[in-house]
């Protein structure tokens, strides 16, 4: 399966299948044909997977970073950096990352700034990163003041989704994944009932179609990308005061309270009515995601957090469904959702 993102000179496409990562050396003759480096950029558990058998059919170098988001810093993207131009990096060579969100962040990163930017392309082996990290060329580090506030927009020149090598995934890091494709099912509207039948290739390529083609329509984030924030301004204060709390929540455990909570919210603005309400719930539940998996939060706290989300723009904002779909809403009265928010509670 094949996914085009339409972005004119950027275009690329996502491959998304069994064994998908076979077809690098054939992705890379075929958009770098002058390359003579490919620097591999990966992390060391990941490097030990029995699936990490890529073949460039380049000089290859192996560049690891730390495994996780301690590999999203300025430290990290400057020790990056001097590898790159140690290991001779040309202009015409190319950057791969192999890894999780976090390594395709860090990688697309040091690509898009390295002689002022050279080509990158992403093997995708966590589910977060096949169904959003890796599609949409958003790079980013993390700064001491807050998660990915320094990066680019770095489009890659193709992106590979080997659904084989999900096999090795942690069952917790699928659910993390799991949640993003449920916020893209609920976007595009499919039916709770549909979620068992489909395959996991199906899944992916489905949150894969979806994102390919809001970011073809805003490729930087100005208007209708804003609709794959669902449930997200909500989750992100949740992971704000988890951190702050030293609780460990993952995003995708976040982003299932906060779609669940963006349904009871748009009910009580009157947008949507309890069947759609329950549409939610059984969605969630289809995907195996509980919405209390969360600890439970002062209401008044994540408004606080919420206020001065940079999503929100300094106002109470939620991208929430209604009777023309998923749109972002501003405005919204914080007393309203400190009550939705205490009734959300009672329902643990
Ligand atoms: N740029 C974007 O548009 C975008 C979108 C979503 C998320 N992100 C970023 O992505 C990061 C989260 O990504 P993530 O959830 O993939 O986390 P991650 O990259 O930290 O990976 C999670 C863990 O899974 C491991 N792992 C990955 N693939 C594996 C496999 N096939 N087998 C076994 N273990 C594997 C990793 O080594 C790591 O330990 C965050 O930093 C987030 O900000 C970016």
């Amino acid at each position: 399966m094949r996914v085009p993102v339409a972005l004119g000179e950027r275009a690329y496409d996502v491959v998304v299948a069994d064994g998908a990562r076979h077809e690098l050396a054939a992705l890379l003759a075929a958009r770098a044909p002058r390359a003579r480096v490919a620097a591999l950029v990966t992390t060391e558990p990941l490097r030990a997977e029995p699936w990490f058998d890529l073949v460039t059919g380049l000089e290859a170098v192996v560049l690891t970073v730390p495994d996780g988001e301690a590999a999203k810093s300025l430290a990290q993207l400057e020790d990056l950096l001097e590898r790159l131009a140690l290991a001779n990096l040309s202009r015409d060579d190319v950057v791969v990352a192999v890894g999780g969100g976090a390594v395709c962040d860090l990688a697309g990163f040091a690509a898009s700034v390295y002689r002022r930017g050279v080509g990158v392309v992403h093997v995708a082996t966590s589910l977060v990163a096949q169904v959003d990290a890796a599609v949409g060329g958003k790079t980013g580090v993390n700064l001491r003041a807050g998660k990915n506030l320094a990066g680019t927009f770095h489009q890659p020149w193709g992106v590979l989704c080997d659904t084989e090598v999900l096999t090795t995934l942690p069952e917790r890091e699928i659910r993390n994944g799991l949640a993003e494709v449920a916020k893209c099912w609920l976007i595009e509207g499919r039916s709770a009932e549909a979620v068992a039948v489909t395959p996991r290739a199906g899944l992916v390529e489905m949150a894969v179609g979806l994102k390919a083609r809001v970011v073809a329509s805003d490729e930087r984030e100005g208007g209708p990308r804003a609709v794959l924030n669902y449930g997200h301004t909500l989750a992100h204060a949740l992971e704000a005061l988890a951190r702050a709390r030293g609780d460990d929540v993952r995003h995708g455990e976040a982003v299932a309270t906060g779609l669940c909570v963006a349904a009871r919210l748009a009910r009580a603005l009157g947008r949507i009515d309890d069947g759609r309400v329950a549409y939610h719930d059984a969605v969630l539940a289809a995907f195996g995601l509980s919405p209390w998996s969360t600890p439970a939060y002062e209401p008044g706290a994540l408004i606080e957090v919420m206020a001065r989300d940079k999503k929100a723009h300094h106002d109470l904002t939620f991208v929430l469904d209604g009777p023309d779909g998923i749109e972002t809403v501003a405005g919204v009265d914080a007393g309203l959702v400190h009550g939705v928010l205490e009734r959300f509670e009672e329902e643990r």
